[in-house]
């Protein structure tokens, strides 16, 4: 059951006539040491962002497949991707980002764990001009698009996944959506502001900000929808999803073992992953593999 902030953030959303900016990241690109610091310590097992790592990746588990090529676009340090490679020992995952430091984390990570099946580059995710046309098999990114600069730039970067992906390829980019109350950004932000390092709260904060509307994603996003359809949480645009229909068939020991992680996540961690998945359920989106 969400908690009685979380509803009242979604009725004054749904009544508001406020329309807050878009208030574009300050540092669009994440190379400040202590802020990379403070992502890299809110992203590991058992921190704040495990129970949206663990749902963003069980969204993608369904659209890859063994033997695929995947990119992810502005992998940060790799927490999201590391949980995904590990998952999936067969397929083989390309890390894209803009920031060395990073890079750096990330590189850090995946030799920490062994994981022979990532590689990273650093690359620009608007202008994807490194990789061939249909060359790869799926495209991936969390908690990311926010931190480009504005929706033309949005535009061009599903216009080079459109184009990078191979026919009937795999899609799951997720990201912030904009909430027309500064309230509800301010209560988002501050949710777990005890829990997470101060420098984490205010890089959330900017976050909400500079998320895209919803309808500005739907029109830059075009060009995928036909492989793909967005999704919102229901009712208040918190997190929108870009997702093409599952390329695998069921898997049941990569489920099993799925749904052991969301079994293992602390008591509050657990009735975040619950909230996320109801509010994405209730706007359509699940995963079978959760279930
Ligand atoms: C909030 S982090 C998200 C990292 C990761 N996807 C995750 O879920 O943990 C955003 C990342 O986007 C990267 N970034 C921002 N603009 C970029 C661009 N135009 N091209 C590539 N990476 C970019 C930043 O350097 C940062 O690592």
């Amino acid at each position: 059951m969400p908690s009685p902030a979380v509803v009242l953030s979604v009725l004054r959303e749904l009544v508001t006539r406020e329309c807050s900016p878009r208030i574009p990241e300050p540092g669009l690109v994440m190379d400040d040491p202590q802020q990379v610091a403070a992502y890299v310590e809110a992203g590991r097992e058992h921190a704040v962002m495990a129970p949206v790592y663990l749902f963003h990746g069980a969204n993608m588990c369904e659209v890859i497949r063994p033997g695929d090529t995947v990119l992810d676009l502005a992998c940060g340090p790799a927490n999201q991707l590391a949980m995904v490679a590990r998952l999936n020992p067969d397929t083989h995952f390309i890390g894209l980002d803009l920031s060395m430091p990073m890079l750096q984390q990330a590189e850090e990570l995946i030799t920490r764990q062994g994981l022979g099946n990532v590689s990273l580059r650093q690359g620009d995710i608007t202008d994807l001009s490194a990789f061939a046309s249909a060359s790869i098999d799926a495209v991936v990114s969390t908690m990311a698009l926010h931190h480009l600069p504005d929706v033309p730039a949005l535009a061009r970067t599903y216009a080079e996944v459109a184009r990078v992906l191979k026919p009937g390829g795999g899609i799951y980019m997720v990201d912030f959506g904009h909430l027309k109350s500064r309230r509800s950004i301010d209560y988002f932000a501050n949710q777990y502001a005890d829990r997470q390092p101060e420098l984490f709260t205010l890089d959330y904060l900017n976050s909400l900000h500079a998320a895209f509307y919803l309808e500005d994603i739907r029109r830059a996003a075009q060009p995928l929808l036909e492989q793909a359809r967005l999704y919102s949480t229901f009712l208040m645009p918190f997190m929108v999803a870009l997702k093409s229909p599952p390329r695998r068939s069921h898997d049941a020991a990569l489920s099993a073992k799925l749904i052991n992680m969301k079994q293992s996540l602390p008591s509050w961690h657990q009735s975040d992953f619950a909230d996320l998945s109801t509010f994405f359920r209730m706007g359509r989106l699940s995963c079978a593999l959760l279930r």
